[in-house]
């Protein structure tokens, strides 16, 4: 099986034709190339043939002229022998992320008519459990009999597909360039992890990131929902600013461990939000301490109680807290996350009281209950 190579991609797309008369390669807008080998597995573009990300970075003002262009990009990308399934993204030149407290500038933001509220999932640094939780606290959504959705933004390290027993969803196409999210446990998922597999170590700068992210949000067929989950990337950096700032969100949850250093990262996501008019819904903290799993003695691991703490300082609302647990990892490493395997476990329990919390906090909001001005949310128009 020959494999496709970068050179092969790059002679194609010097074929496709800009507005000024150059081709693509000339005008130097090809951003970003990104081939994902097949292995025949079955899994990823499953034949042996390769996927392929192309990142186009074009000029802001042209962006919305550019469909033709990106739709030939992927056309003679994907009659190159070897190649399977190709994706586009226009991304805007942009040289300079935004400051940390500048507002969007007119209507910026995502239209998204058909879902109620969207919250993400945040937390200050990785491997804190913030995929965990995001996909039990939508499977325990979903037990109350909300129409739930989960957008993975963690385009460095997907976790979604696995987590949620979806790694071989393919997004369907919904007419033109839409897609219907991959449907999982009940859940609508989408995630850029259905594009690239797990372990491929996609280089994303920064601009391309923000316009990934965009589009792939934007370009789902979600249907109506009551909630959408957003999986944050670790950190406080473009991805998470451009999230704040261009999603309409009711508000953020905070994933944190006690341990002091990811307090004191927590802090940083949650004051990033604030600075952005997001609301803090909560922090919860997670890997909190630690049942034997033979005598069921309790132990604190780590200084236990300290997102509880933070919290008071910051005036947000202490969420609740999950124990470290080898069956919280097991299951979601599994596909199958504690809340739906489990579902009347002490776990469950605690992932459905953290959910109704939420969501009591995310309708409260509409009668405008909350008097603290840090955590109040937007009245949403109805
Ligand atoms: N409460 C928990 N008990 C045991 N393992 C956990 C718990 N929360 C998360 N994990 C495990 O820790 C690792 C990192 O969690 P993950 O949700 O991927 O973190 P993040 O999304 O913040 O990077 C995963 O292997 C996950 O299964
Ligand atoms: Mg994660």
């Amino acid at each position: 099986m020959s494999t496709v190579t970068q050179d092969d991609i790059l002679k194609a797309l010097a074929t496709v034709k800009t507005p000024t008369g150059k081709d693509l390669v000339a005008q130097g807008w090809v951003d970003n190339i990104s081939v994902q080998p097949g292995d025949g597995s079955g899994e990823g573009s499953g034949d042996g043939a390769a996927a392929v990300i192309l990142t186009i970075a074009v000029p802001l003002e042209l962006g919305d002229k550019l469909e033709p262009l990106r739709r030939q990009a992927e056309d003679v990308t994907r009659a190159l022998p070897g190649v399977g399934r190709v994706a586009a993204v226009l991304t805007a030149q942009r040289p300079e992320p935004p400051p940390l407290n500048a507002k969007p500038r007119g209507p910026t933001k995502i239209d998204l008519p058909t879902i109620k509220h969207v919250i993400a999932i945040a937390s200050g640094k990785g491997g804190v459990g913030k995929s965990t939780t995001t996909a039990n606290l939508a499977l325990a959504l979903a037990s109350m009999g909300l129409r739930v959705g989960v957008y993975d933004a963690d385009i460095h390290g997907p976790s979604m597909p696995r987590m949620l027993g979806v790694r071989d969803g393919k997004p369907q196409s919904a007419g033109g360039d839409r897609a219907y999210p991959v449907i999982g446990h009940g859940l609508k998922i989408m995630s850029i992890g259905f594009m690239v597999a797990e372990d491929d170590p996609v280089i994303w700068r920064g601009p391309m990131v923000m316009g990934a992210l965009e589009k792939l949000l934007r370009d789902v067929d979600w249907g109506d929902l009551d909630i959408l989950l957003i999986d944050m990337p670790p950190g406080t950096g473009d991805a998470q600013l451009t999230i704040s700032q261009k999603v309409p969100l009711s508000g953020v949850v905070i994933v944190s461990t006690p341990q002091d250093i990811a307090l004191l990262d927590a802090r940083k996501g949650l004051n990033m939000f604030r600075k952005v008019d997001v609301p803090i819904l909560g922090v919860i903290e997670n890997m909190s301490y630690h049942v034997c799993a033979n005598c069921g003695h309790r132990e604190e691991v780590f200084s236990h109680g300290g997102a509880q703490r933070t919290a008071e300082e910051l005036a947000a609302e202490f969420l609740g807290e999950l124990p470290l647990d080898i069956r919280i990892r097991a299951t979601a490493d599994g596909g199958a996350p504690v809340t739906v395997s489990d579902p009347n476990g002490p776990h469950a329990q605690a992932y459905k009281a953290i959910a109704k919390r939420i969501w009591e906090k995310l309708e409260h909001s509409e009668e405008g209950e909350d008097e603290n001005p840090m955590t109040r949310l937007p009245r949403k128009p109805r």
